[in-house]
């Protein structure tokens, strides 16, 4: 599904932005939250205002999760195995809030690093996440 030039994009791109993960990733939740209200639902018990101690922590927690991805692109499954029973069994995360965060992690890419979100990237990076998606959603019932 990757090519290798895709996967060498992306693990040069990881490199980048992993120092600003608490940043990215609390921006993408909040544009979530903002742009998708209906998934507030699921974060009822933490304080999801905008510059609040959990979306920073919880976003950072995100962004190294989709890192992890980029590092284990061949063991995917595996690799987010835990995660993936905690989303379905645990947390009962419907599927269609997968494609909601994604964008929102890639609309808060192309913001940040505007230079390096060339249209190859964007795709790399749209396949990445889809694929972490779908390990994410599979256990789903
Ligand atoms: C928890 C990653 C999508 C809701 C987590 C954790 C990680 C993570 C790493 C922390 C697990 C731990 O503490 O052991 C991801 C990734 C996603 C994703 C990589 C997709 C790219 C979503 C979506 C929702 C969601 C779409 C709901 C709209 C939650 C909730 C928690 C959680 C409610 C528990 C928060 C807490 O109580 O601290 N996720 N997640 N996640 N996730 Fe996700």
């Amino acid at each position: 599904m990757l090519s290798q030039e895709e996967k060498d994009l992306l693990v040069s791109i990881w490199e980048s932005i992993a120092p600003d993960a608490e940043e990215i990733g609390a921006e993408a939740l909040l544009r979530m939250f903002t742009c998708f209200p209906k998934t507030k639902t699921y974060f009822a018990h933490l304080d999801i205002s905008p510059g609040s101690a959990h979306l920073r922590t919880h976003g950072k927690k995100i962004i190294m999760a989709v890192g992890d991805g980029v590092k284990n692109i061949s063991t995917l499954a595996t690799t987010l195995a835990p995660l993936s029973l905690l989303h379905a069994y645990q947390l009962m995360i419907h599927p269609s809030n997968f494609k909601l965060l994604s964008h929102c992690i890639l609309v808060t890419l192309s913001c940040r690093r505007p230079q390096e979100f060339t249209p190859v990237a964007h795709g790399a990076w749209d396949k990445l996440l889809s694929a972490v998606s779908a390990v994410l959603a599979e256990k789903y019932r």
